[in-house]
């Protein structure tokens, strides 16, 4: 590029001391992390837990046919009865599941039935200018919008939720948010599990009182997101419950929660497969233990069930801790703290029958990395979380997202180095539009990145403290965005605009 966007340097002094002032208005110490709903050490009222919930059966998103979606309030059903107050694509709950081959091309046609703007962002994929969901390209209540380009994706698994700045937390917190998997038809030529061995999860935590969905942020909400107190395994409360059979199974795992990172594993500790990122199959099957699935992230896993007929196998998203995680904890919330671990999914296993149990390809798909010799420049994104007690706290460069403003500009074609560095306490979830890109060191040491960071990304974790430098190009001109997708971050403005052109 001509000029390489140079932030002005801040003192790193400057975010932590910031980031302490905000800790004194907290409750002050307390980081054990074992903070949980049944006291919040503030004397704030807390969300009893749930009655009736959870325990039921894993349900299955309705595949999307047609040309349409539309939006419309309705009712969500956690898994105790439909209640009203959602919002809805096409009055489903959980939203449908759209398939979609390389090559072909997305026609949709939103019809906006809320009484409120929205519009749909197409996340991960590389829509053509106008068709991205940019916060400034809305339908208007009663309003529609045309949908249409080209999806020249890997397969893999992807998603799509409404975007008007703003409102993005509340309307995909209430039920806007489907996946979307692009599917080349050759999984099975891969080795790979299809049809009922081939599981999308749809993993979100929801805050739940008196068995109803509350959405309310406070402040605090604001500073760590609003984390949940439930969490829905495709729109049911969970723990939920499926019989799978005694073989290879693969598990499409989209982190939809507003806020909460989670992190996935079976509760044996047992090691599964990591096969997919945002931007579909890895070269190769990497065995993890657990990975950190932030929102917004997808990963794709595979399960060896093959020894395990007639056993209960438990997918749960284990504890963690996260460095400078205090203001992260929620422990001003009536929710459990970030890290906090979760029941998802109990597979009841069941003989193979009869038919070919698989097995775990030794190779999946060539991922040819960007050689960084060859970049055009680099930019820096620093990432801070100021003590103003009113909205604009989250901020990338010192910018709160600003729909008129044009913070820079990207040439089409260009290889670019892009560097997030976190100077605050929370984590992260930076995500960009208009491409998948590649994670190329974190702090600086390639040898530190997390399996998830091997693959294609649109979405990648940036702890408290930590930098991460990432490589990409557009291939596409357009107007696009780049923001945290911890989704009260981004509405509160933590997002900036580019162009490419
Ligand atoms: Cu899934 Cu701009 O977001
Ligand atoms: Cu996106
Ligand atoms: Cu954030």
């Amino acid at each position: 590029m001509n000029k390489p966007y140079i932030p002005e340097r801040r003192d790193f002094l400057s975010g932590l001391a910031a980031a302490g002032l905000l800790g004194l208005t907290g409750c002050g110490g307390g980081d054990s992390g074992d903070e949980r709903m049944t006291t919040d050490g503030m004397g704030r009222g807390n969300v009893s837990p749930p009655t009736g919930l959870g325990a039921g059966a894993l349900r299955l998103p309705a595949n999307f046919s047609g040309d349409t979606l539309s939006t419309r309030a309705g009712a969500y059903d956690l898994g105790a009865g439909a209640r009203s107050g959602a919002l809805l694509y096409n009055g489903q709950w959980p939203s449908p599941l759209i398939r979609l081959s390389p090559g072909s091309t997305l026609d949709i046609t939103l019809q906006n039935q809320l009484a409120e703007a929205t519009n749909i962002h197409w996340h991960g994929l590389a829509a053509a200018a106008g068709m991205d969901g940019h916060p400034t390209e809305v339908a208007a209540p009663g309003a529609i919008r045309r949908y249409n380009f080209a999806v020249n994706e890997r397969p893999g698994t992807y998603w799509y939720h409404p975007h008007p700045h703003g409102a993005t937390a509340r309307q995909a917190y209430f039920g806007l948010a489907g996946l979307l998997i692009v599917d080349d038809g050759n999984d099975a030529a891969r080795g790979l599990p299809t049809g009922i061995r081939d599981i999308p999860l749809v993993l979100a935590d929801k805050r739940v009182s008196n068995g109803s969905l509350i959405y309310q942020p406070d402040f605090m909400d604001i500073m760590t997101g609003w984390l949940g107190n439930v969490m829905t395994v495709n729109g049911a409360a969970g723990p939920v419950t499926t019989g799978v059979e005694a073989a290879v199974i693969r598990l499409r795992l989209l982190n939809a929660s507003n806020a909460r990172v989670l992190n996935p594993a079976l509760a044996s500790g047992r090691s599964f497969w990591l096969i997919g990122t945002d931007g579909g199959l890895l070269a190769a099957p990497v065995a993890v233990n657990s990975l950190l699935l932030a929102p917004g992230e997808r990963a794709d896993v595979l399960i060896d069930l093959r020894g395990d007929a007639g056993q209960t196998i438990k997918l749960v998203s284990a504890a963690f801790s996260m460095a400078g995680g205090m203001m992260g904890s929620g422990m001003m919330s009536a929710a459990p703290s970030q890290g906090s671990a979760f029941d998802l999914v109990t597979f009841s296993v069941s003989a193979a029958p009869g038919g070919n149990p698989g097995t775990v390809p030794a190779t999946l798909s060539p991922i040819a990395r960007f050689d960084l010799r060859t970049s055009a420049g680099s930019r820096k994104f620093e990432l801070t979380a100021m003590g103003a007690m009113t909205s604009g706290l989250h901020r990338i460069n010192g910018l709160s997202y600003d729909s008129a403003r044009i913070d820079f500009v990207v040439r089409r074609g260009d290889l670019e180095r892009w560097q997030f560095i976190n100077f605050g306490m929370e984590p992260h979830p930076m995500h960009v539009h208009g491409t998948q890109f590649q994670v190329v060191s974190r702090d600086g040491n390639a040898a530190t990145r997390f399996a998830t960071d091997l693959g294609w990304k649109d979405t990648v974790l940036v702890r408290s403290m930590e930098s991460v430098e990432i490589a990409l190009r557009f291939s596409m001109a357009g107007n696009y965005v780049l923001h945290c997708h911890n989704l009260e971050h981004e509405d509160d403005g933590m997002m900036l605009n580019f162009n490419v052109v």
